[in-house]
C-alpha cells in the first residue's frame, strides 16, 4: 500500500507528461496487416508501454473537468481509482528493456489484470450517474456534459480494451483454439447471421428470466455483393454481438410488454441482414409499440430508461435500466470501419 501512494505521488507529472501525446490513429487495416505478418511481439510491447499510458492519461485529464458534484460519487471515484491504478502499473515498464523474457510474460499478465479491473467500468459508471441524479436531480446543462462526456469516454475504453486484446490474443496463450482464422479479436469472415443468432438467443435466454417467454427470431439475409451466399465481413464479432444484444434486449422487452396478455401470442422480433456495395446493415424490427417521435432523441441519452433502475448486485443481469444500451451501441456501430481511423477520438 506504502509502495502503491509513493507511486501515486510520481504519477502525477507522469499524467502531465503522457498527456501530451494525442492517441495514435489505428484502423482495422492496421491491425490485420500488423497480426497476419509474423506479428512481433516485442514491437507490440514497445508501442503499447507508450500507447496505453498515453490513451489512459488523456482519458484521465478529461474525468478531471467533470462537474465536482458528479466526481465525488463514490462510483466515479472507484472508476478512476482503476484508471490510476492502471496507469501506475504501466508506467512500471517505461525502462524494462524488451529484450528480457521476463518483460514480456510480465507485460501479458499485467494487461489481462488492468483488462479485467476495468470490466465493471461500464455499470459503475453508470452507477455514478444514477447516483448523481438522485441526489441533483436532471439538469439540461450537465446533462448534455456528461452526454459528450461519456461518448468520448466509452469510445475511448473500447479502443483501449480492443488494443489490449489484441496483444494478449496475438502473444498470451488465450488464443482460442476455436477460431484459428481470427486475427486476435478480428475475424476475417464473420459470419454475420450466426452472430445475430448467438445474441439473439443470449438476450432470450435473458427474456425469459424475468417474463417467462420471448418472441420468436424471424432472420433474412441480402447479399448485394455474392447474391444467395451468406454474408460475411471483416469484423470484430464481440462488437457485433454487443449492438445486436443490446437491440434484442430493448425489442424483446417492448414486444413482452405490449403483448403479453394477448390471445395471439408474441410477434416475431425480424431482423434483415444486408450487405450493399459499401456497407453492412442490419435492421432489426419489432411490434412492440415503437417510440413517440417527441421522444426519439431521448433514447440515446445515458440517463434515460423507462426500465427501473436495476440492482448493481455482482452477478445480476438486468435486461434494461441502465439507459446506456442504445448510445453505447451507437457508439460501437461508428467505430467500425476497416480502414478509417477509428480506433481514437479526435482532441
Ligand atoms: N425496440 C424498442 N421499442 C420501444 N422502445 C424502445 C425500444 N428500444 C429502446 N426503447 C426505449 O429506449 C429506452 C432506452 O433504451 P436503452 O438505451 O437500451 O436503455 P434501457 O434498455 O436500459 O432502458 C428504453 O428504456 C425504451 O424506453
Ligand atoms: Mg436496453
Amino acid at each position: 500500500m506504502r509502495l502503491f501512494l509513493s507511486l501515486l505521488k510520481n504519477a502525477h507529472p507522469k499524467i502531465e507528461y503522457y498527456s501530451r501525446y494525442s492517441p495514435s490513429p489505428l484502423s482495422i487495416k492496421q491491425f490485420l496487416d500488423f497480426g497476419r505478418d509474423n506479428a512481433c511481439e516485442k514491437t507490440s510491447y514497445v508501442f503499447l508501454r507508450k500507447e496505453l499510458p498515453v490513451r489512459l492519461a488523456n482519458t484521465m485529464r478529461e474525468v478531471n473537468l467533470l462537474p465536482d458534484k458528479l466526481l465525488s460519487q463514490p462510483s466515479v471515484r472507484l472508476v478512476q481509482k482503476w484508471y490510476m491504478q492502471s496507469f501506475v502499473e504501466l508506467l512500471d515498464y517505461e525502462n524494462r528493456k524488451p529484450e528480457d523474457p521476463h518483460t514480456l510474460n510480465d507485460f501479458l499478465e499485467v494487461l489481462i489484470e488492468i483488462r479485467n479491473r476495468h470490466n465493471d467500468v461500464v455499470p459503475t459508471m453508470a452507477q455514478g450517474v444514477i447516483e448523481y441524479k438522485e441526489k441533483f436531480g436532471f439538469d439540461p446543462f450537465v446533462s448534455s456534459n456528461i452526454q459528450y462526456f461519456l461518448d468520448r469516454f466509452y469510445t475511448n475504453r473500447i479502443s483501449f480494451r480492443m488494443l489490449i486484446n489484441q496483444h494478449t490474443l496475438l502473444f498470451g496463450n488465450d488464443t482460442n483454439p476455436a477460431h484459428p482464422k481470427h486475427i486476435g479479436s478480428i475475424d476475417p469472415t464473420c459470419n454475420v447471421a450466426e452472430v445475430v443468432k448467438d445474441a439473439y438467443d443470449t438476450a432470450k435466454m435473458l427474456c425469459e428470466k424475468y417474463y417467462l417467454a420471448a418472441p420468436e427470431l424471424k432472420i433474412e439475409e441480402f447479399n448485394m455483393k455474392a447474391p444467395n451466399k451468406p454474408i460475411q465481413v471483416v469484423y470484430v464479432p464481440s462488437h457485433l454481438f454487443h449492438m445486436l444484444f443490446e437491440l434484442f434486449k430493448n425489442s424483446m422487452r417492448a414486444t413482452v410488454e405490449l403483448h403479453e396478455n394477448s390471445a395471439e401470442g408474441l410477434p416475431p422480433v425480424k431482423t434483415r441482414v444486408t450487405l450493399g456495395k459499401e456497407d453492412l446493415s442490419v435492421k432489426i424490427s419489432d411490434r412492440g409499440g415503437g417510440v413517440p417521435l417527441r421522444k426519439i432523441d431521448r433514447l440515446f441519452n445515458y440517463m434515460y430508461s423507462t426500465a427501473p433502475t436495476p440492482s448493481l448486485e455482482p452477478g445480476a443481469v438486468p435486461l434494461a435500466g441502465f439507459g446506456y444500451g442504445l448510445p453505447i451501441s451507437r457508439l460501437y456501430a461508428r467505430l467500425e470501419s476497416e480502414t478509417q481511423p477509428i480506433l481514437s477520438v479526435n482532441k
